[in-house]
């Protein structure tokens, strides 16, 4: 109970803070307040992310002239009662900031519309449309009661945050105060002023300042939209009619350096929330240099990950839960080494490994089964890989066991062999298909008289009962990343230099499957490594984890001494 109050007069929020045992004697303010050494210099330098965060920024301002854009960092998440979640910004965010591991709550990037290349430059010096501004809750003074009695914000209790000029510093960006958000959001919106968007998703209370802020200036952003599909559908041509001419121009051969994305400015588009959201999202379709370095430091560190794991396998044998001896080590390297895992960890032994996003992970690992391992290291910047491989627990595939790991890096091949520039994303996944559905053939496992060709038909697809997921996804500052750009640019989209992505083929057979024989029950198996599309093919960002049956074997051997 709080010191000051008695039981009956505490609302139901103050009781939240039952454990708070502050005094609040004017004497102890007084003398909390005072003598401390001025602040020091934190020591900030600038991010190496900053010029190439302007290029994104740059890159999302050619596409949304006009346009107030607000990116927010999103706001510290209730974990249970008055406890948070460690604080991760939203993607969209930490892509166009650089800003990463706990920066920085509350915080909101807007992109202020000026006339048309006047704006901030990108790297190479050409103006944007745009100016942006980072809006913070800065440091607290230390008169500021903040500074001692804020669990949530204060120094005290969560350390020092940055002031605007470190902000500055940090990310190349003017920084200002949050507390004058409000107006900078409002300036000149309505009517055929500024059209003010935000990405949605991020944080609901920027969303209803937002809204309130259109209300006010008599903007309906749903009503504007409909009347103009309907001019579009009137006049004979959409907005996704035109950017699809822009894919078109990339299968034409001619546009394969990237610039297909740059290109595609919405003209005609409705806007909307979804249109920014969606540029966010489609401007990471292509990693830049950094980005490319960011994520083969995640595979690095999770490589050692799958290493601690290995040399952790007889521990896991020996406890009830084995499968959290697997996760727990996995986490741990994470944690050490960058900010934390991409996405919980999936330890799953024997038939586990069948249940596709097994995070339960508490389960016995036993001799004799394989361990499914799905596990990604996110870096302090924030960007993940994400990696699986399936072991065996006693250092040796059974036959069984190696038949339908081959089968599924047979198909995890087919679908490198088709990952280079000019191909379509779809493509990838259709590659590792054929394979699937030719294994399942000749073994007898589709139904009776079905073909692999006629499984593989849009009607048939019976060989999906032992993969029903996806063969790719996008991988980035989110595991599956890029996922509100539209599917002309992803699925459909036409495979470019420095798109990286998952290719992850699997079989999974269910211990009370009836469809397959005995000996294939209870065994899943997933091959899963991260890819980056080069100028002429593609490289293996995960080649350092042994794929190979043998391999896998030998590298085991090695780790288990
Ligand atoms: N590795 C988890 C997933 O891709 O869903
Ligand atoms: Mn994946």
């Amino acid at each position: 109970m709080s010191e000051n109050t008695t039981s009956s007069d505490q609302s139901i929020e103050e009781r939240g803070s039952n454990r708070s045992q502050r005094p609040v004697s004017q004497a102890f303010k007084d003398f909390v307040m005072s003598q401390w050494a001025p602040r020091g210099d934190l020591g900030v330098t600038p991010s190496r992310a900053v010029p190439f965060t302007a290029d994104r920024r740059a890159a999302l301002s050619g596409r949304l002239p006009g346009a107030r854009l607000v990116i927010p960092a999103g706001p510290l998440r209730t974990r249970s009662n008055d406890t948070d979640y460690r604080f991760r910004p939203h993607s969209a965010f930490a892509h166009l900031t650089g800003l990463g591991t706990d920066q920085e709550p509350d915080a909101v990037l807007v992109l202020h519309p000026v006339e048309e290349g006047t704006g901030d430059p990108g790297a190479d010096g050409t103006p944007s449309n745009h100016h942006a501004v980072l809006y913070v809750r800065p440091l607290a003074p230390r008169d500021n009661e903040e500074f001692f009695a804020d669990a949530r914000y204060g120094e005290f209790w969560v350390g020092a945050r940055p002031s605007l000029a470190d902000v500055e510093t940090l990310t190349g960006i003017e920084a200002r105060h949050v507390d004058e958000l409000k107006d900078a959001l409002a300036k000149d919106v309505g009517g055929n002023g500024v059209v003010l968007l935000v990405v949605t998703g991020a944080d609901e209370e920027v969303e209803t300042l937002v809204e309130a802020i259109r209300a006010e200036a008599g903007v309906d952003l749903a009503e504007r939209a409909e009347a103009e599909t309907a001019d579009a559908q009137a006049s004979g041509s959409t907005a996704a009619l035109d950017e699809a001419t822009l894919v078109g121009t990339a299968l034409d051969g001619t546009v394969l350096d990237g610039t297909v994305l740059d290109d595609a400015v919405l003209d005609d588009a409705v806007l909307d929330d979804a249109v920014l959201v969606e540029a966010t999202s489609e401007i990471r379709l292509l990693k830049d240099d950094l980005e490319v370095e960011e994520l083969r430091e995640a595979v690095a560190r999770t490589i050692e990950g799958f290493e601690a794991v290995v040399r952790e396998l007889p521990r896991a044998v020996a406890h009830r839960r084995g499968e959290r001896v697997i996760e727990t080590t996995f986490d741990a390297n994470a944690r050490l080494e960058g900010n934390a895992v991409g996405y919980e960890t999936i330890a799953a032994a024997g038939d586990h490994a069948t249940t596709l996003h097994w995070i339960r992970n508490d389960g016995e690992v036993r001799e004799g089964d394989m361990v499914l391992l799905d596990g990604g290291v996110e870096v302090d910047s924030l960007y993940t890989a994400d990696v699986t491989r399936t072991l065996p627990v006693t250092g040796e595939y059974t036959d069984v066991q190696r038949r339908i790991y081959q089968a599924v890096l047979d198909a995890a091949d087919a679908a490198f062999a088709v990952a280079k520039p000019g191909a379509r994303f779809r493509d990838v996944h259709a590659a590792a298909m054929e394979v699937i559905a030719a294994r399942l053939e000749e073994w007898g496992l589709l139904p009776d008289g079905v073909t692999a060709a006629e499984s593989l038909d849009e009607d048939g697809q019976q060989h999906r009962r032992w993969m029903v997921h996806g063969t790719s996804h996008h991988l980035g500052l989110d595991v599956h990343d890029c996922a509100q750009a539209r599917r002309e640019m992803y699925l459909d989209g036409v495979l470019t230099p420095g798109m990286v992505f998952t290719i992850e083929p699997g079989l999974y057979f269910k211990a009370d499957d009836l469809a397959v024989p005995e000996e294939y029950r209870g065994i899943g198996v997933r091959i899963e490594d991260d890819v980056l599309i080069t100028a002429d093919g593609h490289e293996n960002l995960s080649a350092g984890l042994p794929r190979e049956p043998e391999a896998v074997e030998a590298w085991m051997a090695s780790l288990r001494g």
